[in-house]
């Protein structure tokens, strides 16, 4: 089995998390049930934020909210002394509800609506990580008829698409995100920014991809980087208070992946950018890092109940749990592979390999596909490991499925902190017809 963080299996031989029993929990919460196992959480965030001190160099470690983010969550990230990072109104909405410190809020998107912009003005965030020209514009006209300066980030394409595996090298990045290194925009929009009375330009920002496990992608984006602020420092005195290298730090999902310590990432990405400021006589600047999924991933494990079965001859047998791809959309979305144990006899001997299904009206709604398994029925209850990051904010309400609840464990206390939805909550925007539409 599979081991995460605070997981044991306990006296009575059942999967325990946070020195919680699991089959305790599905009997007081009900299933589908997401359990974050929130000493992991602080261990992830530790083991960063750490690994920066070690190093003696400013930092911030924003977590990525679009991770999972609920009141609660944003709330831990504070106490850990996270800053966060921002993709949408209702984002910044919950991190405001949370109480989180909004100087320590950035935020990001490539389409933010004037709404979304006056709402982080209002709200007085650290800064906006600008992503293109239209919004260059629209911010700029904001704050000057509010009289106000904001901080930016320019979200820079480095031109390396890095994969879990290797990197590509591409002269101009094919993404929706940011400004190219390239082909000049970036340099224009460096420009712009530092003309106008409004922007303050903070730094620079890129992400190049998800689910990284090396470093070298990360070494590479600070090369292209360094070389083109170098130039800039030239051209026009400007150089970086801020280098976001963003997240994309890879993960545990199955015994196949085998990511690197938090601490490795951040030490290689601090040796290169020392290296190229040192040899082209510039300051350090501050490093920020954006991870989601390695602060939250491995912390959460989702339980189902078993129910319903079906064996086709010399094909393959299906398992059905309650849930799916209403609370995890990645295997039907990205084909994304878990590993899952029954958490009432997480050692019995697996005796054949099956496929988990979910209960959506839908082929493609599976689980994991080739599980090995003890014989499971009815009265057993399947704990899929790794779902932290990606399926309670990807959660959804497909044939009208209401979302499962969160529960935080830790030294052997559990906490709800996200309650199940229930049927009234699916129908509270739904208005009731009241003419006929024709008359
Ligand atoms: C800009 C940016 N920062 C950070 C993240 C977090 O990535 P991860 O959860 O893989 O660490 C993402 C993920 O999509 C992103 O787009």
């Amino acid at each position: 089995m599979n081991h995460y963080g605070t997981m044991k299996v306990n006296a009575q031989g059942h999967l325990e998390i946070g020195g919680v029993d699991t089959v305790d929990l599905a009997a007081r919460y009900g299933t589908p049930l997401y359990v974050y196992d929130v000493a992991l959480i602080r261990q992830r965030a530790r083991a960063f934020k750490e690994a920066f001190q070690n190093l003696g160099v400013k930092s911030r470690v924003a977590y990525a909210s679009k991770a999972f983010s609920s009141i609660a969550m944003l709330q831990l990230a504070n106490e850990e002394g996270l800053s966060l990072d921002v993709v949408s109104g209702g984002e910044l909405y919950t991190a405001m509800a949370a109480g989180f410190p909004a100087e320590k809020i950035h935020f990001h998107g490539n389409n933010k609506s004037r709404e979304e912009l006056e709402m982080a003005l209002d709200a007085n965030i650290g800064c906006i990580v600008v992503d293109n020209f239209y919004e260059l514009g629209m911010l700029e006209n904001l704050c000057a008829a509010r009289n106000r300066k904001i901080r930016v980030l320019l979200r820079v394409t480095p031109g390396i698409e890095a994969h879990t595996h290797d990197y590509i090298l591409t002269g101009q990045e094919d993404s929706k995100f940011g400004f190219d290194l390239q082909n000049g925009q970036a340099e224009t929009a460096l420009k712009q920014a530092l003309d106008s009375k409004w922007l303050k330009v903070h730094g620079l920002h890129c992400h190049i991809g998800s689910q990284i496990f090396e470093t070298a992608g990360f070494v590479l984006a600070a090369q292209k980087i360094m070389e083109k602020l170098d130039k800039w420092h030239k051209l026009y005195g400007y150089f970086p208070q801020v280098l976001n290298l963003g997240g994309g730090f890879g993960i545990r999902y199955t015994s196949e992946d085998n990511p690197l310590p938090p601490g490795y990432y951040v030490t290689e990405i601090v040796k290169e950018v020392k290296h190229q400021v040192n040899m082209r006589r510039l300051p350090m600047p501050e490093i920020w890092i954006e991870p989601g999924r390695s602060l939250v991933g491995e912390a959460g494990t989702t339980l189902y109940s078993v129910g319903s079965s079906k064996e086709v001859p010399n094909v393959r047998k299906y398992i059905a749990v309650d849930g799916g791809m209403i609370d995890n959309i990645r295997p039907a979305l990205y084909d994304a592979k878990y590993e899952a144990v029954l958490a009432n006899r997480p050692l019995a001997k697996c005796e054949e390999t099956v496929s988990i299904a979910g209960k959506c009206c839908e082929s493609g709604d599976m689980l994991i596909w080739d599980l090995p398994l003890p014989k499971a029925g009815s009265d057993d209850l399947l704990a899929v490991f790794c779902t932290g990051a990606y399926g309670y904010s990807m959660a959804n309400n497909y044939n009208r499925i209401p979302r499962p609840p969160v529960v935080f464990v830790e030294n052997g206390k559990d906490e709800l902190v996200v309650k199940r939805e229930t049927y009234e909550d699916l129908i509270r925007n739904d208005l009731h017809l009241r003419v006929p539409l024709a008359e």
